[in-house]
């Protein structure tokens, strides 16, 4: 390792590498020899992204008007562990910062500072993915600065702790090491600022009757439960579905952070968006294949059910959706987890959604229609119905018959609630879940295991007596026995009663048996 033919230690340049939603510490080590033919490698389990990075930061560094690695020898880098799969250009500013110092072109404090960056051929520096998880990496292991991306910065300026300093160009960056030329570390983002109150465009409002329907989307957004709509074309069922993010209470800071880090190891997290503030609503069309619904892949990525997490996952056409990818949804919806599983082993994604399902009853989607005539053969109506799976309704709460609306209400005068005074009401039950659980990782009633079921939700006589009524008559499953009750706790909740009571027991059953 020379230039001139003194021994050099390594350099030691930190950055970092997303395995699922975490980050690891990887150390990036540069050795060159003088000795015999120009030979650039780069070993420790690199993907082909990473292997291009030797073109890279050849240029950048040419264009530098440094001494390239074409003029100094054998180049080896290595990134450390070796065991664990690099991917993607994020190494570029390391390696080539590395090479410098190795090179003893350039000389700066390396220690205590994390690198991240991909190098454009005349020296820019391009955003990368997953830089949330890197920054809260860097917290952990109390690295006192992060380098990142311009683009990147304000993502991770959410991460109080730490310094993080904006790179938008390679020879800056060198400047600023060699305190030439400081770059000024990008502002703290101050969260609350950025969680004011939107304005929807669909307010639930504008709907005419479905009164029935709002009441069940009302407690779905208090509670996290699932919910199906089920009624004709033209009834509003997807009208119904899309108000509903206009509900939606506020997404708390640790919540924001945990979608926002989905996100941004997917790629997904728009341009200088610090924080996703909004609660995530997805719509995925019926044709998604299993991967885009649940995530995979080589690297594995998050898919709809993670993406959705802690928000809305909304699936029209329910019964279309193929079978195989319905399935799938088995484990997220009772988990709120989704386990990938690959030969190097296995990675989990949060996968806390609520589920909004809306269907036709039946082909042509008049049979529960009282007027209008259904043309479906009762064969084909049982076939239609039966591509949504048993165990697949079991865990959806709130079953919601959508009528056809007749012409008078169509033309009422009269105006529905606002949006805002039903998110109002959706707010107030959330706080006080909040409450319930704090030092908990639950945050809503509808994620309660029995442990919490048998400390939150006590049942007086009349209560008692009303489930065991309803499931010695219509056969419950233990899993809706207990989903009732958790239904329950949610209506109690948005009237502000600390007890259960029989008629928010019997407004649970009866969402329950609407479809099946
Ligand atoms: N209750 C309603 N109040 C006001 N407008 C409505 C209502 N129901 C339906 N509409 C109007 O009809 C349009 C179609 O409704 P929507 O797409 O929600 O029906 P759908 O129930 O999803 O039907 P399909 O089963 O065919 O998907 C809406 O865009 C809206 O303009
Ligand atoms: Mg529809």
């Amino acid at each position: 390792m020379e230039i001139g033919n003194s021994k050099v230690v390594p350099a030691k340049i930190l950055s970092a590498a997303t395995v699922g939603l975490k980050s690891e510490l990887i150390e990036v080590e540069v050795d060159t020899v003088s000795a015999g033919l120009h030979q650039f490698n780069i070993v420790g389990l690199p993907d082909a992204a990473v292997k291009e990075s030797r073109d890279r930061v050849s240029a950048a560094i040419r264009n530098a008007k440094f001494k390239p690695p074409h003029q100094c020898g054998r180049v080896t880098i290595n990134l450390a562990p070796a065991d664990l799969k690099k991917e993607g250009p994020v190494y570029d500013l390391p390696m080539a910062l590395g090479f410098l110092l190795t090179t003893k072109q350039i000389n700066f404090d390396y220690k205590n500072k994390l690198f991240l960056g991909e190098l454009s051929l005349d020296g820019k520096i391009r955003p990368v993915k997953g830089v949330l998880p890197m920054a809260i990496l860097a917290r952990d292991l109390g690295i006192a600065e992060i380098y990142v991306p311009a683009e990147n910065a304000s993502e991770a300026s959410v991460i109080e702790e730490i310094s993080v300093i904006p790179v938008a160009n390679f020879l800056d960056l060198v400047a600023h090491l060699l305190g030439k030329k400081k770059i000024e570390p990008a502002p703290k983002t101050d969260l609350e600022k950025f969680f004011s109150v939107e304005e929807s465009l669909l307010d639930m409002s504008f709907i005419r009757g479905q009164e029935h329907a709002k009441r069940a989307l009302e407690i779905a957004a208090a509670g996290g439960h699932n919910v199906i709509l089920n009624g004709p074309p033209g009834s509003g069922k997807t009208m119904l579905a899309k108000t509903m993010a206009s509900i939606l209470p506020r997404l708390t800071v640790p919540e924001a952070l945990e979608v926002t880090k989905i996100f941004s190891v997917s790629g997904q997290l728009p341009r200088g968006t610090a924080l996703i503030t909004r609660r995530p609503f997805r719509s995925p069309h019926h044709t998604a294949s299993p991967v885009s619904l649940v995530g995979g892949g080589t690297y594995p990525r998050p898919g709809e059910v993670s993406l959705s997490h802690r928000g809305i996952l909304f699936l029209d056409e329910f019964p279309e959706f193929s079978r195989n990818v319905l399935e799938n949804l088995r484990q997220p919806l009772e988990d709120g987890l989704i386990t990938i599983s690959r030969a190097q082993g296995s990675l989990e994604f949060p996968a806390r959604f609520t589920l909004i399902a809306a269907m036709n009853p039946c082909p042509c989607g008049n049979a529960t229609d009282p007027e209008k005539a259904c043309s479906c053969s009762p064969a084909n109506i049982i076939k239609y119905q039966r591509k949504i799976s048993g165990p697949i309704l079991d865990r959806i709460d709130l079953h919601v018959e959508v009528p056809r609306i007749k012409f008078e209400k169509l033309n009422e005068v009269y105006q529905g609630e606002a949006s805002a005074s039903i998110r109002e009401r959706v707010s107030r039950a959330r706080a006080v879940q909040v409450q319930r659980f704090t030092g908990l990782t639950t945050v809503t009633n509808s994620e309660m295991g029995s442990v919490e079921i048998k400390n939150f939700c006590f049942l007086d006589t009349p209560s008692l007596e009303l489930m065991k009524s309803a499931v010695s008559r219509f056969y419950l499953s233990a899993r809706a026995y207990y989903r009732i009750i958790k239904v329950a706790r949610t209506i109690a909740d948005l009237e502000e009663s600390p007890q259960i009571c029989p008629q928010h027991i019997a407004e649970a059953i009866q969402y329950r048996f609407k479809t099946e």
